[in-house]
C-alpha cells in the first residue's frame, strides 16, 4: 500500500517539478531528529508548497522594505501552504489528527513555535544554507539587491534554535557572508 508520505512525494513532485530544497529539508530533519515520524517528514517535504500555487502578481511582495521577510508575506506563505496540505491530506482520507498536525507544522515553519515546529524551521534553514546560497549570489541579488540578500542570509541563520543545526550551518553561513561582502565591494564574484 502506498504510504501517506509516498503520496505526498508524488503530489509535491507533480506540482513543483521536483525540489532539492524540499528533499534536503527532509534529510536534515532526520539528521536533527532520527526518529522524526511520518507526519514530520510529510511537513518537511511539503513546507514550501505555497510557492507552487503562487499567483504571479504576488511577486510584488519582493519590493516591500523587508521583501520576503515581511510579516505579511511570511504569514501568507505559511498559512496558504498549511491549507493546501490540509486539503490534500483530506482528499487522501487522512484522519483529523494527521491533518491538524501537518497543518500546525507548516503553519509555523518560518517562525517556529513548539519543539516540532522549530525542527522543521531549522531543517529548512540548513537546506537553504546548504543549497540556495549560490542562486541568491548570482540571480536573486539582481532583483533584490545586496541589503535584502544580506537580511535573508542573516535571518535564515539567526532563526536556528537547535544547537546541532547551528554548528552545521555556521561554516555555510560564514562563507555566504564572505562571498556576499566580496561581491558587494568588488561588483563581481571571486570565483
Ligand atoms: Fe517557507
Ligand atoms: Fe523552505
Amino acid at each position: 500500500m502506498t504510504s501517506l508520505y509516498q503520496k505526498t512525494e508524488e503530489f509535491v513532485n507533480k506540482v513543483t517539478g521536483g525540489s532539492r530544497h524540499l528533499e534536503r529539508t527532509v534529510y536534515w530533519l532526520k539528521e536533527l531528529k532520527p526518529d522524526a515520524n511520518e507526519l514530520m517528514q510529510i511537513a518537511a517535504l511539503s513546507h514550501d508548497i505555497e510557492r507552487a500555487f503562487r499567483d504571479k502578481n504576488y511577486d510584488k511582495v519582493s519590493a516591500n522594505d523587508k521583501g520576503y521577510q515581511s510579516d505579511e508575506h511570511l504569514s501568507h506563505h505559511q498559512q496558504k501552504g498549511a491549507e493546501i496540505m490540509a486539503q490534500f491530506l483530506k482528499e487522501q482520507g487522512a484522519s483529523e489528527e494527521v491533518i491538524n498536525k501537518v497543518y500546525s507544522l507548516i503553519l509555523k515553519h518560518e517562525v517556529g513555535g513548539d519543539e516540532d515546529q522549530n525542527l522543521i524551521k531549522d531543517a529548512d534553514s540548513l537546506s537553504f544554507l546548504e543549497n540556495n546560497i549560490e542562486i541568491f549570489l548570482t540571480e536573486q541579488i539582481k532583483k533584490m539587491g545586496y541589503e535584502k540578500v544580506l537580511n535573508k542570509f542573516n535571518w535564515m541563520f539567526e532563526r536556528i534554535t537547535n544547537i546541532k543545526a547551528r554548528k552545521i550551518a555556521q561554516p555555510w553561513y560564514d562563507e555566504a557572508i564572505k562571498k556576499l561582502k566580496f561581491l558587494n565591494e568588488n561588483g563581481t564574484s571571486y570565483e
